[in-house]
């Protein structure tokens, strides 16, 4: 078994990383303290291919693979976990999404936009009562021939501000159940499309998360995802591939939260000698190494698995559940690590901890991926 990297794979690791330290780094305490969209540097993001990592250069994307796409998601959230979720969304959610089952006048009308970085993606399933349960649509897109009309609440969108255009799924056939949902394509500023108050959150504050309000909102039946009745089944297929990224978001706050109690370790002295040298931490720093090896290696098992057009649900699922896990695991030990310092904003892993907490919510909470896990090695 080969576990090496090409050159390729390692240039854009090694890209990500220049540019989570280069652009990233400077600003990233006050973007959250302030609640700040990273505008710019999304924008810097898009201009350097990483906004559609895996999509195809004719749609304007980067034509890379999933692996490399792990890898830069791991070096963007070291450092910034608000601008990797706006990353990870628009790269799988949204692109991939469209690329996979969107038509071709989709993909050239939308697709090649968000790829590019020209314009910004949102994915909105969640509801108020809606969440977990996503087979419970209220959202309702009633058929009115040539055009649905849209209507209904989501919730906790992220870009939810700052996106172009919105992946919609929405309930046309009641008695169908989820046979009955599609998906929609919804550009901003669309008549009776209202965006909500942004978030106050505990994490990821950087990033922009609302509620959407749609009312009587015309939707050109062109803007349908797929065959009627496909929507469910194209917000789980996608859900898969979002996986992969949210658990390279969580896998990448525990590795940078881990190299910067490493490095505090060994310059911070506690009687006599630098801290690492106390079994208390280094035993510490040797459960985190660990653990974080294993997340890496389950991200990229499942990124290798959706590049070589394999099942990856059961993996996706997997390195989420436990990278996100780590995450959280390891930002705590972290900010123990740096005892009061830790506790304190410039050392940043408090907000890494802070940032954590979210992986194992969004995208299919734990408990959701252990229902995907369980299912699949029953083969239910
Ligand atoms: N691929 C293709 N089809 C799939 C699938 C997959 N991965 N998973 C399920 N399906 C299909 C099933 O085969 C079934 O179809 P058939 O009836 O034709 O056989 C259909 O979907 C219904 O499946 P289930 O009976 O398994 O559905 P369920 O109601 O039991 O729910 C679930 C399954 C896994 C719990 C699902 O509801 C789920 O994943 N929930 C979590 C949703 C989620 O992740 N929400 C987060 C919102 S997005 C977000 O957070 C984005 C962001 O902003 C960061």
């Amino acid at each position: 078994m080969d576990f090496s990297l090409s050159e390729e794979q390692l240039m854009i690791r090694d890209a990500a990383r220049d540019f989570a330290q280069t652009e990233l780094l400077p600003g990233v305490i006050e973007r959250d303290e302030k609640q700040e969209f990273p505008k710019d540097q999304v924008k810097k993001m898009g201009e350097l291919g990483f906004m559609g990592m895996m999509i195809d250069p004719k749609y304007g994307g980067s034509g890379l693979d999933t692996v490399s796409y792990v890898l830069a998601m791991e070096e963007i959230s070291k450092i910034d976990a608000s601008a990797s979720v706006v990353m990870s969304v628009n790269n799988s959610l949204v692109c991939y999404g469209l690329q996979a089952f969107g038509s071709e006048d989709q993909k050239q009308k939308y697709l090649t936009k968000l790829a590019s970085g020209q314009a910004l993606g949102a994915f909105c399933l969640s509801e108020p009562e809606a969440g977990s349960d996503a087979t419970s649509q209220k959202t309702t897109a009633i058929d009115k021939g040539d055009h649905y009309i849209l209507n209904g609440t989501k919730n906790w969108i992220t870009n939810g501000g700052s996106a172009d255009y919105y992946l919609v799924i929405a309930q046309t056939h009641p008695e169908k159940k989820h046979k009955g949902i599609n998906a929609f394509i919804i550009e901003k500023g669309w008549e009776g499309f209202e965006i909500g108050p942004k978030e106050n959150k505990l994490g990821i504050r950087g990033s922009d998360t609302h509620s959407l309000q749609f009312n009587d909102v015309k939707v050109p039946k062109e803007n349908r995802i797929g065959e009627d009745g496909f929507g469910f089944k194209f917000a789980m297929k996608t859900l898969s591939g979002g996986r992969i990224g949210i658990a390279s978001q969580a896998l990448g706050i525990a590795s940078g939260a881990y190299e910067l109690a490493l490095e505090y370790s060994k310059q911070r002295k506690s009687f006599g000698t630098e801290i690492c040298n106390h079994q208390a931490i280094a035993f510490k720093l040797a459960d985190m190494a660990t653990h974080i090896e294993a997340a890496r290696h389950l991200c990229l098992k499942a990124a290798w698995e959706k590049d070589n057009k394999k099942n990856y649900d059961l993996s996706s699922a997997m390195a989420k559940l436990y990278a996100s896990q780590v995450a959280m695991d390891v930002t705590v030990e972290a900010v123990q690590i740096h005892g009061g310092n830790g506790f304190v904003k410039e050392y940043h892993v408090e907000r890494m901890m802070r940032d954590a907490k979210i992986t194992q919510i969004y995208e299919g909470t734990s408990e959701i991926q252990k229902i995907v896990i369980s299912r699949g090695i029953l083969n239910k």
